[in-house]
């Protein structure tokens, strides 16, 4: 699977520890930035990893920043993109199998390496559900 991965330097670090953990899972990762812990603006990495998503529906993304709040909120400004801010593994099965998102956000001030790691695998390894009323909520949404 192709994950296209970015981050602010809120999350760098946390960003480096998940890529190299990701390509270890023999994923295919392609890292949008940033490339080093100066500061650059969130909504720019969103955007870069959204229209990833868009131009190849079968990748999913992670978009990092301190909280996690910043770069999923420009994420879904991006029309067709569902990118969910997930603290615990519970809320990453319930991202993909009832609200299809192709976009995992975390913040790197706020989860550790390890459970970041750990939601990582749930929300990469949970399939949409496709239920009728799961699917008609995503429609409406559009
Ligand atoms: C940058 O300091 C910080 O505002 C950003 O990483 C994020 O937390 C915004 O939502």
């Amino acid at each position: 699977m192709q994950i296209y991965i970015g981050s602010d330097q809120g999350a760098f670090e946390l960003k480096e520890v998940l890529k190299k953990y990701l390509e270890g899972k023999n994923y295919e990762v392609a890292d949008e930035g940033c490339y080093s812990l100066d500061s650059v603006d969130y909504p720019d990495i969103a955007k870069k990893v959204a229209l990833k998503i868009n131009s190849n529906p079968q990748a999913k993304g992670i978009l990092m920043c301190g909280t996690g709040i910043g770069i999923s909120i420009s994420a879904n400004k991006v029309p067709g993109i569902r990118a969910a801010l997930c603290t615990d593994e519970y809320m990453a099965r319930m991202a993909r199998e009832h609200n299809d998102a192709q976009i995992l956000c975390m913040g790197g001030r706020v989860v550790g390496t390890d459970l970041a790691k750990s939601i990582a695998d749930v929300f990469l390894h949970t399939d949409f559900s496709n239920l009728d009323r799961h699917k008609r909520r995503i429609e409406k949404m559009e």
